[in-house]
């Protein structure tokens, strides 16, 4: 299996229907504020792996009222609910692999080919088992549940060997010793400009508002994006850093995710000011 996805992440045969599946996505979801919601700005967490527990948990039990006495009406429920909610869960999916770079977005076809397979199979057997033929229901049932079983594994590639929308800046934080590091004179530090700077050699963002500073971790969480060659923008009252690479944007006085696709805060680091000198520590 690790040879078969390692091929799929190197095969750009996929990249002619995923370069088109990624045009459709792009045109159909477009309006911002859908965007932010399904890559889970809101929560600053991706919304994606959160909405995925309610069809595999649906059919997870649906399967195990399967093999109970007594227990169809339930499991034609349980399916009928996982085959629905499967449907906002892939939305929110495909927005997320839009954003995501060729090799992950090759496994991630794969990955939402499987699933589609999955739904196709419950659909079946939701009208099936409508249409009283519970056996052939319950059969189809355990077709989709191996499909999804098989979509899960591939979305595991995904996420733990590929880093898939995980937070891609916050292992620069295991670089930086523990203890207060200076990183230069409050008096040199102009107002409301992006300035980077190191801390054993993590490059770190610095915006000054006022007496206060920001430092955040230079990384962009969505791809690694350098957030200190991003633009300053205001948005609702608050100065944001926008990424240069795919537009994630972040609060500089907190660090939240303002606009995906990074579905993850920027890393701010906590600071103090000794002797006109700023430091910023572990958080
Ligand atoms: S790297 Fe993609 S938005 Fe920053």
């Amino acid at each position: 299996m690790r040879a078969l996805l390692t091929r799929i992440e190197q095969n750009s045969r996929l990249d002619r229907v995923g370069d088109r599946l990624q045009r459709a996505v792009l045109a159909t979801l477009r309006p911002q504020w859908l965007k932010d919601l399904l890559h889970g700005v809101p929560l600053g967490h991706p919304l994606h792996p959160a909405m995925v527990q309610v069809p595999v948990g649906a059919w997870i039990s649906a399967a195990v009222l399967d093999v109970m006495p007594g227990q169809r009406r339930a499991a034609t429920t349980l399916t009928a609910v996982g085959t629905v909610s499967a449907v906002p869960a892939a939305v929110a999916g495909l927005n997320d692999w839009a954003a995501l770079s060729p090799d992950q977005r090759r496994v991630g076809l794969v990955h939402a080919a499987a699933n589609s397979v999955a739904v196709g199979l419950y659909a079946g057997s939701l009208a099936a088992r409508f249409s009283g033929r519970h056996r052939l229901g319950r059969t189809l049932g355990m077709a989709g549940l191996s499909a999804a079983s098989m979509g899960a594994y591939i979305g595991g590639h995904l996420a733990y060997k590929q880093g898939a929308q995980v937070n891609q800046s916050i292992s620069e934080l295991h670089l930086i010793s523990a203890g207060w590091h200076e990183l230069g004179d409050m008096a040199s530090l102009p107002q409301r400009q992006l300035i980077t700077r190191e801390i054993d050699d993590v490059s770190v963002i610095l915006y000054r508002h006022g007496d206060d500073v920001t430092v955040m971790l230079e990384r962009c969480p969505h791809q690694s994006g350098p957030l200190g060659q991003g633009e300053v923008q205001q948005i609702d009252g608050h100065d944001c850093v926008v990424c240069p690479w795919h537009g994630s944007t972040f609060r500089l006085n907190g660090g939240e995710v303002v606009h995906g696709p990074s579905g993850n805060d920027g890393q701010v680091l906590p600071t103090r000011i000794r002797n006109g000198v700023l430091e910023a520590r572990l958080p």
